[in-house]
């Protein structure tokens, strides 16, 4: 089993990442000194392949063990569901000691996250991620929170789980495009990790896809490491331009896309053709220089992913970044090298409408 500590303090916790590690789950809690009071927050696909075996673990030390099974999907991610989800942990009488286990993908992991920072101000929460994205990235970090009014993630809080615990083995069960979706959010850590990581992850693309399980493992090793530093010096995104802020890359026109497409494309899938315009802006804006464009280029152009999006209108997609997040402008984070990056809001309107004309129109390498 490998670890990485996320290192805040006294909010310090461990990512133990491993094959099979589920098994060890009630022991973990124990040393971690939690509470018998469990409320385990999944969702049905995630409930159908691994609920029944995992809360059989959790009760082999005596927990009394609740259980909230949500539908599956990014629109759970929402202030309706929060609502429902806050309604029956009030029903079930938890005491302030109680602690919630999100166990399931970004999308519960943020839910049940944000439930546990505004149940009595703030209860403990634990991340048992079952998904490739959110083994590598979303269960790390504390950022948990909902969608609301057509914005991603505009309301939550920063809320640090007492630890994570990453089995692989649940990756198993996953299908096809949520690997896709891992490898989408993964990609990012190749740009922003520098040389020796891109060399890792672009050499190990197929086997990842193939979910070698011993390469996956340490891929998800790697991308913690990474965002366990940004984490460390920036656990509540307050830096401009450093810190975690990096981690957006991709984001802006990801989460557009995203939202416009009415979460028909998942949350992996939108970072990954953010990813690919973003790197374009940058390109255009004379920030990314041709050699490195070229590797991040076939880097990015390696997973096979064209989906039609004819159904989403151009003029849509600029609005929405015209519009900024929450009144604000909209923030790029734009690739300058293999392992460094620009941050600016002064990305002319006219040049992503250029490119995504370009994009949506050509047969060769083309968005959708
Ligand atoms: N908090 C953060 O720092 C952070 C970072 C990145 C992304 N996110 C968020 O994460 C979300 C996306 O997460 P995701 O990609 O994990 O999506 P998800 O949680 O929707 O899971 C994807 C799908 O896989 C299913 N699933 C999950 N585990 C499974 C398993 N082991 N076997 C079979 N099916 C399984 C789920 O039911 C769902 O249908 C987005 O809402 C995004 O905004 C958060």
């Amino acid at each position: 089993m490998k670890q990485v500590i996320i290192e805040l303090g006294e909010k310090s916790y461990p990512v133990y990442i491993g094959k099979g590690i589920h098994s060890k789950i009630a022991d973990v809690l124990k040393e971690h000194r939690i509470s018998n009071q469990i409320v385990i927050i999944t969702d049905r696909n995630v409930a159908k392949h691994h609920l029944s075996k995992f809360k059989k673990q959790l009760k082999t030390v005596g927990n009394v063990v609740n259980t909230i099974v949500i539908p599956a999907g990014e629109k759970q991610k929402s202030w309706q569901r929060l609502q429902a989800v806050l309604a029956e942990i009030v029903r079930l009488k938890l005491s302030r000691n109680a602690v919630i286990v999100a166990l399931g993908g970004g999308v519960v992991g943020d839910l049940a996250g944000f439930a546990a920072a505004t149940f009595r101000r703030g209860i403990a929460f634990v991340q048992v991620p079952t998904t490739l994205l959110s083994q590598l990235d979303s269960s790390v970090g504390g950022k948990v929170g909902v969608n609301f009014l057509e914005n991603k993630n505009i309301i939550g809080a920063f809320h640090q789980p007492k630890f994570v615990l990453s089995d692989v083995e649940f990756l198993k069960t996953l299908p096809k495009r949520e690997i896709i979706c891992g490898i989408g959010e993964m990609l990012k850590y190749g740009i922003l990790g520098g040389e020796d990581t891109f060399k890792f992850l672009n050499s190990n693309l197929n086997e990842i896809n193939k979910l070698n399980l011993e390469v996956v493992e340490e891929t998800i090793f790697h991308c913690v490491n990474i965002k366990a530093k940004m984490v460390s010096e920036d656990e509540k995104e307050l830096f401009k331009t450093g810190g975690r802020v990096p981690l957006n890359i991709g984001h802006a026109v990801g989460h557009a896309l995203e939202a416009l497409s009415n979460y028909r494309l998942h949350h992996g899938e939108a970072v990954l053709l953010g990813l690919r315009v973003e790197t374009d802006i940058a390109n255009e804006m004379g920030i990314l220089k041709e050699k490195d464009y070229g590797l991040i280029t076939d880097y990015l152009y390696r997973i096979k992913f064209q989906p039609d999006l004819s159904y989403i209108k151009l003029k849509n997609i600029i609005d929405y970044l015209a519009a900024g997040k929450g009144g604000a402008k909209t923030r790029f984070v734009l690739p300058k090298k293999i392992g460094s990056v620009e941050v600016t809001s002064e990305v002319s309107l006219s040049i992503i409408q250029r490119l995504l004309r370009k994009k949506f129109s050509s047969n060769n390498r083309q968005i959708p």
